[in-house]
């Protein structure tokens, strides 16, 4: 081991029992400052790439002539019975182990004796730490791709089967425009695209390889970095500089902040899905697997999943202000606070997969209620197409929208509905609104007019649906087909 296994002894317990403070000074480590250090308990998650890495690392050391080829196959298969002792729960922690690197090779140095001590040449757990959790968290963004590309997939399924249905659009949460409930599904969808690209995009970034860069200033056997990286599969290919590549915490942040964003995209979703399933709005209501009932209430049907998804998106927001936070202010290479990082990183990455899959259940059972969206939709939201009208007959729009506005003025003046001034009424206004002006008080027309790509007449909704099936087909199909 480069570095000891317990800390250097404090200063004699004599001197420092006479102090105040002395009581906590026995010579030894202070049994809590060993609980403060230890990361144990929670990165010993990671011994199955630990143990890779460490294999990788034998096998680089023999091709460097460090290790002998039956030195090194001991140690690999040394490791292979410490990973089969943690696979199957037998793995005794001992006193010591403060880490999942000092445990494994502790583990593996009683397996096979001092040979186990020649793993460790040249290599820190500078290098060792950040190339596990690259490992580590490059699977678990596959992961999370996955589970995002089936979310997309449940709402663009449910936008071409649910194409017909209209719902009110808001804009400042006041009535705007007639839109499809599809469009609404697509919306979405577009976001947890650009989410998913977001993961991709980091992916060769997170899957770079440190190890080979010792504690800071490189490693000085000659160890072939490029061998390592094909031998765990890290598709970035090395890190460029020892001192970054033990320094660097990037691939954290920038995967804690395209979590965030993707949650703060499930918030988003959730919301409106909390305000659409709300007494007077009734759009849609959730399955029991995703709602409770209150305890007073009998009439009550909570959307806890969906509150749920709101409030974690604030939770992973204060990871990344976390893991900022930590990394701000560090000297360059690596430093202990570092380690404070990790939970957060675990937090963020379990709570991902969760909240997508909920998302993913409660999407995937949500009943639509489409006569209660339907009589949502109210006359004023057809006011832009009464001034639409009047363009189409030669009117700048500057003109139309105040003609428009004025009609919807004489309605409101005779609390009457927009669609029920008469013609007669609408001529007083501006003499080019003939009989053909009946046509506008449709929701359907208002929809279907807006057949720009991107828009939500039925043509350019099931469009959308199509580009983002063929987007999954893509990435689903892998880097090799694109
Ligand atoms: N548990 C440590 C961490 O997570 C491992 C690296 C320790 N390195 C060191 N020089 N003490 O950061």
């Amino acid at each position: 081991m480069a570095q000891a296994t317990s800390a250097p002894a404090a200063p004699a317990p004599s001197d420092s029992t006479k102090k105040l403070w002395g009581g906590r000074f026995t010579g030894k480590t202070d049994p809590l400052m060993e609980k403060f250090n230890e990361s144990l308990p929670f990165d010993k998650r990671l011994w199955a790439e630990d143990i890779k890495g460490s294999q990788a690392y034998a096998k680089a050391l023999a091709k460097a002539g460090i290790l002998t080829h039956v030195e090194a196959a001991s140690i690999v298969d040394g490791l292979s019975k410490v990973a089969e002792e943690w696979q199957s729960g037998v793995f005794v922690v001992k006193p010591g182990d403060e880490d999942i690197h000092t445990a494994n090779e502790r583990r593996l140095t009683e397996l096979i004796g001092a040979v186990g001590g020649k793993l460790h040449t040249g290599r820190s757990r500078n290098d060792q730490v950040a190339t596990d959790y690259r490992l580590w968290l490059t699977h678990q963004v596959a992961v999370m791709r996955s589970e995002l590309q089936e979310l997309i997939r449940v709402a663009a399924d449910r936008s071409e089967a649910e194409v017909e249905v209209l719902m009110p659009g808001f804009t400042h949460l006041q009535n705007a425009m007639a839109v499809r409930w599809s469009h609404w599904l697509m919306c979405h969808c577009a976001a947890w695209q650009r989410d998913d690209m977001r993961l991709r995009d980091l992916t060769p970034r997170v899957a770079t390889l440190p190890l080979g860069s010792g504690a800071l200033a490189g490693n000085p056997f000659r160890v072939d970095r490029q061998f390592i990286a094909r031998e765990l599969g890290f598709v970035g290919g090395v890190c460029p500089n020892s001192m970054d590549a033990v320094s660097d915490r990037d691939f954290v942040i920038e995967t804690v902040f395209a979590c965030s964003l993707l949650c703060t995209h499930l918030s988003r979703w959730a919301e409106d899905l909390i305000i659409y399933s709300s007494g007077p709005f009734g759009y849609v209501q959730c399955s029991d697997a995703y709602a409770t009932g209150s305890s007073l209430m009998p009439q009550k049907k909570n959307p806890d999943a969906l509150e749920l998804i709101r409030g974690k998106g604030g939770r992973i927001q204060g990871n990344l202000t976390g893991v900022l936070a930590v990394l701000k202010g560090t000297p360059t290479t690596y430093n202990k606070d570092f380690q404070e990082c990790w939970e957060l990183l675990f937090d963020t990455v379990d709570t991902v997969h969760d909240v997508v899959r909920i998302a993913t259940g409660v999407l995937s059972t949500i009943k639509i209620r489409p006569e209660k969206m339907k009589s949502g939709l109210s006359a004023d939201m057809l006011a832009t197409d009464l001034a639409e009208y009047l363009v189409r007959k030669g009117v700048p729009f500057r003109e139309t929208h105040h003609l428009s506005g004025a009609a919807v003025k004489m309605a409101e003046d005779r609390g009457v509905g927009l669609s029920e001034l008469r013609v007669e009424d609408l001529q007083t206004i501006h003499p080019l609104f003939t009989e053909d002006v009946v046509a506008v008080w449709d929701f359907n027309r208002s929809a279907e007019m807006r057949d720009t790509e991107g828009g939500t007449s039925k043509r350019s909704v099931l469009e959308q649906v199509a580009k983002m099936r063929s987007y999954l087909a893509q990435e689903q199909a892998g880097p090799a087909a694109q």
